[in-house]
């Protein structure tokens, strides 16, 4: 084998089976955070209560993996964890994130490259699920080109400071239905906002952290494009429940994509990644509304997502008012025809790492 990658070690794990409950450890969901490295094969094997087999199944995947990557430098190394799944209300409390204390989900979206329809698909997922009834708030989490007061028309919004408890807290600006912040805010927009690294982490966590939040089923975080040192010191320090990739369906995009799943599966941050969202997948022209034209592609994001062995949560089309909606400030999923976002929504409610009542 020459250039391995994550889906290539899924498919030598698939072949091992747990020899009590006769699945494979793949599909029993004990195989968590594959990194491949240099000279490095890493990956976890998480089981939700102590398994004395473990220990044998540890041996089976190093041999099988060795065996199949015939490379005598490959360095395979698997960390065993007993870790009860959905750990995520109690690290909140026990990080004392007061501003988070009754958000019950955040989830990232993110992008390995910038343009590719994040904000659109952040506003438009905050929308779809306070359509389906949960409290919902998002934050710009992009201190470079903050774009969320414009797509919600809410510009001329000046967030008030509470500091009734002694700690000074932002105020978020409410509108339809959502809780929304932005660094834009703050800064006026034809100023283009310049900040050194750390200045840059700091103030984006204060977006989350110093945010009068309240109740909340969901807190979408729209991170800026890319996979820097300051996505991974946000990502490291908020007690993330999740992540949402966004690509279009090109095939240049698979080294995006993938740069965006090692950010969140590195050893040091390990978070999960929720699946992956096509966006831009296919144009239906009006007057032609069985025809689809895929511009950049045909299910280049589902191949993706089976590539990497993770869920596509939904392909979104190009709808010519979405970008319009944008401008206007009317995210596209307040009208209704965007069934595509509240699939998105349905599909995250339904993973494993989130948690509603
Ligand atoms: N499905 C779509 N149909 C039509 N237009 C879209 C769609 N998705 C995004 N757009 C448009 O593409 C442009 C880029 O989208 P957006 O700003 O959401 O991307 P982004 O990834 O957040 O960009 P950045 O990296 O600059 O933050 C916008 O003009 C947006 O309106
Ligand atoms: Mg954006």
């Amino acid at each position: 084998m020459s250039k391995i990658d994550i889906s290539d070690i899924n498919d030598i794990l698939k072949t091992i089976i747990h020899p009590e409950r006769e699945t494979d450890i793949v599909s029993l969901g004990l195989i968590e955070d594959i990194i491949i490295e240099e000279k490095r094969i890493k990956f976890k094997i998480v089981t939700p209560s102590p398994d004395p087999l473990i220990s044998g199944i540890k041996k089976r995947c190093i041999e099988a993996i060795k065996s199949k990557i015939d490379n005598p430098e490959i360095n395979v190394s698997v960390m065993e964890l007993v870790r009860e799944r959905k750990p995520h209300k109690k690290l909140i409390l026990e990080q004392e994130h007061h501003a988070l204390e009754k958000v019950k989900n955040i989830i990232a979206v993110a992008s390995g490259k910038g343009g590719v329809g994040k904000s659109t698909v952040a506003v438009n997922l905050a929308v779809a699920l306070s359509k389906l009834g949960y409290k919902v708030g998002l934050t710009d989490a992009d201190v470079y080109g903050p774009s969320i007061p414009k797509m919600t028309a809410t510009e001329d919004a000046k967030p008030l400071v509470d500091d009734s408890s002694g700690k000074e807290m932002i105020l978020p600006i409410e509108k339809f239905g959502i809780k929304w912040m932005s660094i834009g805010y703050f800064a006026k927009p034809d100023q283009p906002l310049i900040w050194r690294g750390p200045m840059a982490s700091n103030a984006l966590k204060q977006m989350i952290l110093q945010i009068e939040w309240g109740e909340l089923d969901f807190l979408i975080v729209d991170l800026p494009p890319g996979t820097g040192d300051i996505h991974i010191s946000l990502v490291h320090d908020i007690p993330l429940s999740g992540a949402v990739i966004v690509t279009t369906p090109q095939e240049i995009a698979l080294l995006d994509v993938q740069k965006g799943i090692n950010m969140f599966r590195s050893e040091k941050i390990s978070k999960p990644v929720l699946g992956l969202v096509e966006n831009m997948s296919w144009f239906t022209p009006k007057e032609l509304p069985n025809n689809r034209y895929y511009i950049f592609g045909k299910n280049g994001g589902k191949k993706m997502a089976e590539h990497f062995s993770i869920p596509l949560l939904a392909q979104i089309p190009i709808v010519l008012e979405i970008g319009e909606s944008g401008d206007s400030g009317a995210p596209y999923a307040l009208t209704d025809v965007s069934e595509a976002f509240l699939t998105l929504a349905r599909n995250i409610i339904d993973t494993d790492s989130v948690f509603v009542e």
